[in-house]
C-alpha cells in the first residue's frame, strides 16, 4: 500500500493542473490515468493548437459563457484563477501564442507546449511536493474508510485522505472518455444532472435533409437561435453544411442549449433588411434572376437552393410579385429547422450536465456530504461556450481544489 496526501484520478486538463498546484504547495500527489497517452484531449484541441483560454471571460457574469443548472456556481473559482493568470503562466513558460476570433487564445506552435508546461508544473519545485504518475493504469475500485480513500488499481493499492475526481465526462470515448466520474459520484451519494452531448453537430431526418445534402462543405455567417422571449439564446457565427446536417461554430454553440424536439431558427442573412433589398433590386435589376441577386448575401449554391424548383421564384426578378419576395425574405431570415438529434458523444466536444453543483462547495469543489472527495473539470455540471472557456474552467476548478487540498502531515 502506498500513501499520498492526495490521489487525483484523470490526468487530463483539470487533473494535471490540480496535481501541479498541490505539488507546489508541498503535497505528495498520485495522478492516475487509464489512457496510453497523456492529456490526449489537450493534444487534439483547437485543431492541434489548443485554444487554452478566452480573454472575453468575465467571472462576474459567468452565465454569459457557461451553462449548468446553477451558472453562478463557477463564479468564485473563475474569479480566483482568471484567463490573465493562465496567460501569465503560459508566458513564464515561453510559449508563443496569439489571439484569434472573439478573445480566443491559441498556441503558435502546438498544443504539446501546453501539455509540456503542465507536466513541468508537476515537478513540485522547491516546495518538496511531488507528483507520481501511474499511466496507463486502470482503477478497479474506490473505497472509503477510517484511513481515508483506498484506490485499488492495476499498479496495486494506494491510499490518501483526499481523492480528486478529474476523469472528464463522456465526449469522445475512443480517446478514453468514460462515465467513471459519474459512477463514483453516485457511489458516494452525490446527485447528477442528466448528461447530454454539447458543442456537437446536429443531424436531420434523411428525407427532410435531402434538398440540402448537396450543400455539404458550404459555410457562411448566420445568426442561429433557440427558444423565444427571455429564454432566447442566439449566436452570430459561421454555419457549415454537412452530409447529415449542420455544424460549424454557430451550430456547435447552439447545440449546448438546444433541447430535443424543439426547433432552431437560422437567419441566413443576418443584419440585412432582405425584403427591402429585394424590392429595391426588383426596380433596378429587373431582368436578373433572384438567385443572382441573393449572391450578394450568401454563397451561390445556397442562393440557387432557395429558388430551385419554385416556378415563381425562377422568373426574372421584375416578374416576381412583391408578396413572394417578402415571403422569401422571411424564410431566409427565419429558416426554421427541426433537428432529429446530434452526432452524439462520438463527435461532441463536451458533455453538458454532470455532478450536481448543489452537492459541491463552489470554493473548493469538495463534496458537501463526503469530506475529502473533490470533483473538478468537465465531470461537474459546468459547461463553457466554444472558444477556450472549457479549458479555463478546467484550470480554475483545478486551482480551487489544488489550493484546498491539505498535507496529511502538516494540515497545510
Ligand atoms: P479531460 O477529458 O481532459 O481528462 C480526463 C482524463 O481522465 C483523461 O485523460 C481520461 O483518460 C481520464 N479518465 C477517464 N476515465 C478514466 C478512468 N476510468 N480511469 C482513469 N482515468 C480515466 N476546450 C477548450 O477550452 N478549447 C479547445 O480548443 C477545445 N477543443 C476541443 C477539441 C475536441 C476535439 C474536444 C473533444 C474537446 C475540446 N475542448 C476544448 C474541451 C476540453 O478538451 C475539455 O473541456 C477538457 O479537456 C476537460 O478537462 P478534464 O480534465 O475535465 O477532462
Amino acid at each position: 500500500m502506498q500513501r499520498f496526501d492526495a490521489i487525483v484520478i484523470g490526468a487530463g486538463a483539470a487533473g494535471l493542473f490540480c496535481a501541479g498546484v498541490a505539488a507546489q504547495r508541498g503535497l505528495s500527489v498520485l495522478l492516475i490515468d487509464h489512457a496510453e497517452k497523456l492529456a490526449e484531449k489537450i493534444r487534439i484541441s483547437g485543431g492541434g493548437r489548443c485554444n487554452f483560454t478566452n480573454r472575453e471571460l468575465d467571472p462576474s457574469t459567468p452565465q454569459r459563457h457557461f451553462i449548468g443548472q446553477n451558472p453562478h456556481f463557477c463564479r468564485s473559482a473563475l474569479a480566483r484563477y482568471t484567463p490573465a493568470d493562465f496567460i501569465d503562466l503560459v508566458r513564464r513558460h515561453g510559449i508563443a501564442h496569439h489571439e484569434k476570433h472573439k478573445g480566443q487564445l491559441f498556441c503558435d506552435r502546438s498544443a504539446e507546449d501546453i501539455i509540456a508546461m503542465l507536466v513541468a508544473e508537476c515537478s513540485g519545485g522547491a516546495s518538496g511536493g511531488s507528483v507520481v504518475r501511474w499511466q496507463p493504469c486502470a482503477v478497479k475500485a474506490v473505497r472509503h474508510g477510517d484511513a481515508g480513500y483506498e484506490v485499488d488499481t492495476d499498479n496495486g493499492l494506494a491510499q490518501a485522505p483526499q481523492l480528486v475526481v478529474a476523469t472528464g465526462a463522456l465526449s469522445i470515448p475512443k480517446i478514453g472518455a468514460t462515465d467513471f466520474g459519474f459512477r463514483l459520484a453516485r457511489q458516494f451519494g452525490l446527485r447528477l444532472v442528466e448528461p447530454r452531448p454539447g458543442l456537437v453537430p446536429l443531424t436531420f431526418d434523411g428525407t427532410a435533409w435531402a434538398p440540402f445534402a448537396g450543400l455539404a462543405g458550404l459555410a457562411l455567417p448566420v445568426e442561429v437561435s433557440t427558444g423565444s422571449g427571455k429564454a432566447k439564446t442566439a449566436f452570430l457565427e459561421d454555419l457549415l453544411f454537412t452530409h447529415r446536417g449542420l455544424s460549424g461554430p454557430a451550430i456547435l454553440q447552439i447545440s449546448s442549449y438546444w433541447k430535443e424536439g424543439t426547433p432552431l431558427a437560422v437567419d441566413l442573412a443576418p443584419g440585412v433588411k432582405l425584403a427591402d433589398a429585394l424590392l429595391h433590386a426588383k426596380q433596378t435589376a429587373s431582368r436578373k434572376k433572384i438567385a443572382n441577386e441573393l449572391t450578394a448575401w450568401m454563397p451561390s449554391r445556397l442562393a440557387d437552393a432557395w429558388s430551385a424548383g419554385d416556378a415563381v421564384l425562377e422568373r426574372p426578378l421584375a416578374d416576381i410579385p412583391d408578396k413572394s419576395l417578402n415571403a422569401l425574405a422571411q424564410r431566409i431570415g427565419r429558416w426554421e429547422l427541426n433537428p432529429n438529434g446530434s452526432e452524439g458523444y462520438r463527435k461532441a466536444e463536451v458533455t453538458v450536465g454532470g455532478v450536481d453543483t448543489r452537492d459541491l462547495s463552489s470554493q473548493t469543489m469538495e463534496a458537501r456530504q463526503q469530506a475529502g472527495l473533490f470533483f473538478i473539470g468537465e465531470v461537474v455540471d459546468v459547461t463553457g461556450w466554444l472558444g477556450g472557456y472549457n479549458f479555463q474552467w478546467a484550470w480554475a476548478s483545478g486551482f480551487a481544489c489544488g489550493q484546498a487540498l491539505q498535507s496529511a502531515d502538516t494540515g497545510l
